[in-house]
């Protein structure tokens, strides 16, 4: 068949031939129900009857493999699509370097790839129930659509692991793909497997940083992934990889626009030191250093994702060649590192030092470096919007030794600039870092929804673009149907 076409008879969209894999098909026909019950419970609260304008994948060539229209999202054709096989793709490191990628699972193997495969489908579903209550205070139809969006999205991402395990991983995958439903983010007996993906997502400059920080995360994971010499997952990981662009683009515009409408507002009244908080937030708007602080937030929480920066599980899973490196195929080394060494940022003799460690070890810390220098594109945008307002104030993404509770720095506490600090300084001054009480009292008294049609809450500029180039006043969502 051809592989950028997608089947829409049945009752999965696909383009892996379900339609002659009748054991498959039959285990995912099953799960179905499952997950339609589980969007229904924990999917966005309020607006399933809403008719919401969505794309859905047609096809995965690279051109127009976006159709747009209404849905009802309930009924969103959740598919299985797999990136175009690269004839004759070998297994681009490892000790596996050069022969033919694996289309089955490699026997010895089977269980570090099951691991992999769980762990990234448990934070899709993880992030829709973050988001669920959402969309009742959002700022604007604009804004709750790209909400819904990146849900079905994360929710087709689900889809995409499930199928790998139903296909790949016999009753052991049937089993891992019940669990994905029932574990629930935050929830204290069955809680989600990632520690940001159990946290609260309570107002919308929290969705923003969470999809540009968060989902960011998924982006470098998905690239990893996408290197594997288990090629369906491999290929899987591409496609998942055009819609995860979508998500930052939202967590990236998002931001943006708050800080342009906070430096507009300041700017009207005549504000210029951005220190002047209470001023500034009595013009309706999300003061700068606020704006900072949640920054703090959703960057060490996501940094923790990375796990720990020494890790012999990340050495395993590259060495078999199942997890690559941050775009891997770009890189000019053996591929194998058997021998050379990383620099990893460590606690040493109480203090935060670098020191080379072996770089097969030091994979999760190569992929954290890549990380930060990916995040900090975006910022540098921000900071232009509020420079181009003539405002003299920089966001900066904090040291990565701050807030941590994973690896190195997981038992120290740092200021902003990674200076150790006691514990008790620490208590003093930690709302200074981070959205006090106070804090998140005033942005959760902002988030008034907006659902007139082309208006934005007071706090947030509109889009210099509609989606699908929609005009400003295009109804994204029709509430009213609901
Ligand atoms: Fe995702
Ligand atoms: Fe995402």
């Amino acid at each position: 068949m051809d592989i950028a076409k997608v089947d829409y008879d049945g009752l999965i969209p696909n383009n892996v031939g379900l339609g002659q894999d009748p054991r498959v098909k039959r285990a995912l026909e099953k799960w179905h129900p499952g997950y339609i019950d589980w969007w229904k419970d924990m999917g966005p609260e309020g607006f399933q009857e809403s008719l919401v304008y969505l794309r859905t994948a047609v096809s995965v060539d690279p051109k127009g493999w976006a159709k747009f229209d209404y849905v009802r999202m309930p009924e969103y054709r959740w598919g299985v699509l797999l990136a175009p096989q690269h004839e004759g793709r070998k297994i681009p490191f490892g000790m596996h370097k050069g022969e033919d990628a694996w289309q089955e699972v490699p026997g010895e193997y089977r269980a570090m790839l099951r691991r992999l495969i769980v762990i990234q489908g448990d934070t899709e579903p993880a992030s829709v129930e973050q988001q669920r209550h959402l969309g009742k205070t959002a700022p604007s139809l604009y804004d709750l659509r790209n909400l819904f969006q990146v849900n079905v999205e994360e929710g087709r991402h689900l889809w995409a692991m499930v199928y790998l395990l139903q296909k790949y991983f016999g009753a052991d995958g049937r089993e891992e793909a019940e669990a994905l439903l029932q574990r629930r983010s935050g929830h204290a007996d069955t809680p989600r497997m990632l520690g940001a993906f159990n946290e609260k997502t309570p107002d919308w400059l929290s969705f923003f940083m969470f999809t540009y920080f968060t989902d960011r995360d998924g982006k470098m994971q998905l690239e990893a992934l996408a290197q594997s010499g288990f090629d369906p997952l491999s290929r899987t990981c591409r496609f998942m990889l055009t819609e995860e662009a979508h998500h930052m683009f939202v967590g990236e515009t998002g931001v943006t626009r708050v800080v342009q409408r906070t430096c507009e507002a300041m700017k009207e009244a005549g504000i210029t030191d951005p220190g002047n908080i209470e001023a500034v937030r009595k013009l309706g708007v999300i003061d700068l250093p606020t704006i900072q602080k949640k920054a703090n937030m959703h960057f060490s929480l996501t940094l923790d994702l990375f796990g720990n920066e020494i890790s012999t599980n990340a050495a395993n899973a590259f060495h078999a060649g199942l997890k690559g490196r941050y775009r891997e195929d770009r890189l000019k080394d053996d591929h194998q590192l058997e021998s050379g060494t990383y620099p990893v940022l460590r606690l040493i003799d109480g203090k935060i030092q670098n020191e080379d460690a072996p770089a097969l070890s030091a994979l999760n810390m190569r992929l954290r470096d890549d990380y930060v220098a990916d995040a900090n594109i975006g910022v540098g945008r921000w900071n232009k919007v509020i420079s181009e307002h003539g405002i003299p104030f920089e966001i900066k993404l904090p040291h990565v030794a701050f807030h941590r509770h994973i690896g190195e720095f997981a038992n120290i506490h740092t200021d902003l600039n990674g200076n150790m600090l006691s514990d008790a300084e620490w208590e003093k001054r930690r709302g200074e870092f981070l959205p006090s009480d106070g804090d998140r009292a005033f942005i959760e008294g902002l988030m008034q929804p907006q659902f007139e049609v082309g208006k934005f809450a007071s706090w947030i500029a509109p889009p210099r673009v509609g989606i699908d180039n929609k005009p400003g006043d295009f109804e994204y969502v029709k509430i009213a149907d609901a």
